[in-house]
């Protein structure tokens, strides 16, 4: 599942994907003007469950996931998605963890399609059957993101912890004939950079219409692992000159995408295009999230959906209004004259590189704290894999997150 988080981060990142975002001040008082102005939201993310078969070490579920796992049950979560809709919303993501573990996929498809939704199935592909496309086609399912870890099968069975290469590539020849258009996500680090023209060959082959080469983004595993996992400058510079020359000689055949990880970056992302703005995630356990890891955020309460409303959640709940609009920002956010084009980065980003989650996020060379994000990188430089004295990678799985759960209390 790791693999496909970062590409929606990305893309939520992108202003041009989406329309788009008050505050710590909002905390205390809610602006009255905040209601009306807020447009409803335009994606529904469902990450129907944190079981998942692979075990990615840069996975963005939460470090901790296994602490709860809980699922809300099918009557639940197709009364969220009829209020998703009612609420405005017009793309409807299946996430998780895997959601194709959900027994109940096809009757939640269904039910979005009829609605009117955008369907999104987002999947490492393990248990994406011949009989189980054909239901998920049949209830109306608009659109698969099929992840791969790397061209080759050790490394993806590698970075994976699973044996699934051969599984994949299988789902892949399933999309194509049930045929949807298919977008494969490769989620790029150390390990797979350079293997940026193989996975491209291995796309064409495949006959994948939309390539998303997305560097990791470095919110739960991926930041316990980020010592591991960043690549070199000249790892990248390697990579986006392949993906380039790629592009001019194929032109539309296949569409690359290729996200640079943001720590090479001088100016932040417009993480999830504002807080607030146009992202409602709701995880497994019903805990509605402004993006994939708000939960990393301490001292936050998120809402639940048994408990409030969408509507409730969306327009007044004080997690969705922390960070929207720009009263909560602080200098250099508060005059820079970018601020509503980068809403001051990713908030989550700045919680885990300067401790407040209300800081410029570090990556903006303006911030106070950037020199933190530069000295990353450097050691990055002196470590390839399997020099540098890095740690082995540590994979996700339930053990390990039960043992974070215990560190971090
Ligand atoms: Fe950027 Fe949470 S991941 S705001």
């Amino acid at each position: 599942m790791s693999s496909r988080a970062p590409a929606l981060a990305a893309t939520l990142a992108k202003p041009a994907s989406a329309p788009a975002g008050v505050p710590l001040g909002a905390m205390q008082a809610r602006p009255a003007a905040v209601s009306p102005a807020v447009a409803p939201p335009m994606w529904l993310l469902a990450e129907l469950t944190y079981r998942c078969p692979l075990h990615c070490a840069f996975c963005y579920n939460p470090v901790d996931y296994a602490s709860n796992l809980n699922e809300l049950s099918t009557a639940q979560w197709l009364d969220v998605i009829r209020q998703g809709r009612k609420l405005g919303a017009a793309q409807l993501g299946f996430s998780g963890g895997e959601p194709l573990l959900r027994d109940d996929l096809e009757e939640l498809v269904a039910e979005g399609h009829r609605l009117g939704y955008y369907t999104n199935l987002i999947t490492s592909g393990v248990g994406l059957s011949e009989p189980r496309i054909a239901r998920l086609k049949a209830a109306g399912l608009d659109h698969i993101q099929l992840s791969f870890q790397d061209s080759s099968r050790e490394m993806n069975d590698f970075l994976s912890s699973t044996r699934t290469f051969d599984l994949k590539s299988r789902v892949a020849a399933l999309i194509k004939q049930y045929d949807y258009p298919m977008v494969l996500n490769v989620v790029l680090h150390r390990y797979n950079l350079d293997h940026v023209e193989r996975i491209i060959e291995m796309a064409l082959a495949m006959g994948v219409e939309y390539l998303e080469l997305a560097n990791t983004q470095y919110y739960g595993w991926g930041l316990v692992n980020r010592a591991q996992l960043m690549p070199s400058q000249e790892q990248l510079r390697r990579a986006e000159a392949v993906v380039n020359a790629w592009r001019e000689k194929i032109g539309k055949r296949l569409r690359i995408l290729f996200v640079v990880p943001d720590y090479f970056e001088d100016r932040p992302k417009a993480c999830m295009n504002g807080w607030g703005s146009v992202f409602l995630a709701v995880a497994a356990d019903g805990s509605a999230l402004p993006c994939h890891a708000a939960r990393s955020i301490p001292n936050m309460e998120f809402p639940h959906v048994t408990r409030q409303s969408l509507q409730q959640i969306w327009y007044d709940s004080d997690a969705f209004n922390k960070f929207r609009g720009d009263a909560w920002m602080k200098e250099p956010c508060r005059t820079c004259e970018d601020k509503h084009k980068d809403f001051g980065g990713c908030r989550c980003q700045a919680l885990a590189l300067t401790g407040d989650a209300a800081n410029a996020d570090p990556v903006c060379g303006k911030s106070a704290d950037h020199d933190k994000v530069v000295r990353i990188v450097r050691q990055a430089q002196a470590a390839q894999v399997g020099q540098g004295g890095a740690q082995p990678l540590l994979f996700r799985s339930d053990a390990n997150s039960r043992k974070l759960a215990r560190a971090k209390k």
